[in-house]
């Protein structure tokens, strides 16, 4: 994972390279490090932890106009200060920040570097040795890093700085995700263009094995073998305001709040002027050409492929698998004779996803990616994309992106099927009106939703979720919303399931949460629902308008039986955001994680 950012241009780099690297804490958050480079050489600061406290050893009185930054996610080596970004070259002339992971990083450090003493215990560090190592041989700056980057496998997005060229940034790329951003007199390098939208919006894409040379008014993109390549910049569509908290204490509460708008704006981006839906034709085609589609996806989007698969298969009749990347990519099933792979990521980045995606395209079979970030590498690489339209989704913590997954699979099952000739009486669009308009009750009824998390979770050590067909799912997603912010082991069940062998688990006291809104299993949920409590549970029920008891904990407004998860997650995402925060837990950014998983 980890972000990078780079800075050259007029202003002093140290401040906008900070911001940058906040805006991609997303992206890893063990340890940050700035390098800036000036008359008086390159400077590196680097701290364990947050980049708040990489803000407080930054020398204030350096300024520069060029620099690089690295926000860490750790895979090789610990967080620690000495294995934190920028690394340098053993005679300090180079120094290097790295995305990604050198997969042959032992080999190429025996062949070619046995004689340098490392410092850290990264794989990032053999990158900025070879670079000296080959300079030192005689080559360019320019030469050394292509040569040092073509003897690499595995993913890199990289910048590095010379202390004898101190007003260019070079720049690498394969497989991380990086953008180099331009304007006038000053140019920028980010591993998201979200890091460097307050500099510029116009960005181009920087290709796998391509190098860049930036300098404030020029940008140069080379292939490893060093021939020139042309590229066009690309307005990204991004709000500053969209990356910003605004009065909100954390940005999950904000994306949480969002989803009816984000629902109202996929109605309106898949909406053509005759109210009908409006879809890729490409993609129609695409999908009534399969004989059975293969939903690819990790956490919480392969959640929402869960429910993918019942939709399209409930609608369009075509049969569905859904897997996880990072299963699929080692074990494969058998494969129907036109399959149709559905990649669902809300960052387009995830490498267990991008595995499977590069895998079956060398199969020659057709692909589709459903993201929120269009540019992404599963977009870039896919045959097919499907837009939904979430905005920016910063809290690690997937929300809005949940659900706008979902609902594009819905418009995309229904379009399949009314293309193939199905009769069809549910209309997607304006049945996702009412979900939107549902969901807005519950982002209004915050309070309700904090006393439960008070009451059940606030010193609990484990909670479960229990729900049957489509409720299920939707338990998993919950589930895994809970322990991955408030850290309290949580299991999403099957109704049924619980009492071949988890029931075990139930003592005096266990928060259990049932989820009840499938009219055809509702009551047998409850008798699970019972069976928990026969055992000591401490039950809290959640249902659907029409199927209410009395003594229902929330009561879910009605909304079309395809289209329940969509709203009958937003009582979970609360529950779990106010456990987290009850629990003292940094909601945004809970420890070990980070949002975009560019490491298998
Ligand atoms: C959980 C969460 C993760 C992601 C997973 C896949 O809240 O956000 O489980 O869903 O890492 O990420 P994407 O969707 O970017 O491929």
């Amino acid at each position: 994972m980890c972000g990078i950012v780079g800075y050259v241009g007029t202003e002093d780099a140290k401040e906008i390279l900070l911001k940058g690297l906040e805006k991609l804490e997303y992206r890893g958050y063990d340890s940050a490090g700035i390098a800036i480079s000036n008359h008086d050489g390159i400077h590196v600061y680097k701290e364990k932890g947050r980049i708040a406290s990489l803000r407080d050893i930054v020398d204030q009185s350096q300024s520069a106009t060029v620099g690089i930054g690295h926000t860490r996610w750790a895979t090789h080596g610990v967080p620690s200060q000495l294995n934190a970004h920028p690394h340098q070259s053993t005679s300090a002339r180079y120094t290097i920040v790295h995305n990604g992971v050198i997969e042959n990083y032992e080999h190429v450090r025996r062949d070619y570097l046995s004689d340098v003493e490392m410092v850290s215990d990264t794989d990032t560090e053999i990158i900025v040795q070879l670079v000296e190592k080959f300079a030192n041989e005689g080559a360019s700056t320019e030469e050394a890093f292509r040569k040092a980057l073509s003897l690499l496998k595995g993913s890199y997005a990289t910048a590095l700085l010379d202390l004898e060229d101190p007003n260019t940034i070079y720049v690498g790329k394969n497989k991380s995700p990086l953008l180099v951003g331009v304007s006038d007199g000053v140019n920028v390098v980010a591993s998201d263009a979200m890091a460097m939208i307050q500099v510029t919006n116009e960005f181009v894409e920087i290709m796998d094995e391509e190098i860049v040379i930036v300098t404030k008014d020029d940008v140069t993109i080379k292939t490893l073998d060093g021939v020139n390549v042309e590229r066009a910049p690309y307005v990204a569509e991004l709000d500053a305001g969209d990356i910003e908290k605004g009065t909100y204490p954390h940005y999950m509460l904000k994306e949480i709040d969002e989803q009816p708008f984000v629902i109202r704006n996929i109605i309106t981006k898949y909406k053509d002027d005759n109210e009908n839906i409006k879809l890729d034709e490409n993609v129609r085609q695409a999908v009534l050409g399969a004989d059975r589609i293969y939903i690819i996806a990790a956490g919480t989007s392969y959640h929402a492929g869960l429910v993918g698969k019942e939709l399209i298969e409930k609608i369009a009749g075509i049969p569905v698998e859904t897997h996880i990347a990072s299963e699929f990519l080692y074990n494969m099933p058998l494969l129907s004779q036109k399959p149709l792979f559905i990649f669902i990521s809300q960052s387009g980045e995830t490498a267990d996803s991008r595995g499977v995606l590069v895998n079956v395209k060398k199969l020659g079979h057709s692909t589709l990616t459903i993201t929120n970030v269009p540019g992404s590498t599963l977009s870039r690489e896919a045959d097919y994309t499907l837009h939904t339209y979430a905005g920016p989704e910063i809290a690690v913590a997937s929300t809005k992106a949940y659900t706008a997954q979902m609902a594009v699979l819905a418009i995309m099952a229904v379009d399949a099927a009314r293309a193939s000739g199905m009769e069809m009486n549910f209309d997607p669009l304006q049945e996702l009106g009412i979900v939107a308009n549902a969901m807005e009750i519950f982002t209004e009824q915050k309070d309700v939703l904090e006393q439960i998390a008070r009451d059940y979770l606030s010193v609990s050590r484990n909670c479960f979720f229990i729900g049957r067909a489509a409720d299920y799912h939707v338990c998993m997603e919950g589930a895994l919303k809970l322990k991955e912010i408030s850290y309290i082991q949580a299991e999403g069940f099957a109704g049924g399931e619980l009492k071949h062998g988890t029931i075990a688990l139930i003592e005096e006291g266990t928060p259990v949460i049932g989820l009840a809104t499938q009219e055809k299993v509702h009551l047998n949920l409850r008798g699970n629902m019972k069976e928990v409590v026969a055992r000591g549970a401490n039950p809290c029920m959640i249902s659907m308008e029409g199927f209410q008891e009395d003594d229902d904990n929330i009561v879910i407004p009605k909304v079309h039986d395809y289209l329940t998860p969509l709203v009958s997650v937003l009582p979970l995402q609360l529950i779990s955001y106010y456990a987290a925060l009850h629990r003292g837990c940094d909601v945004d950014k809970p420890r070990n994680l980070a949002k975009s998983v560019t490491v298998e």
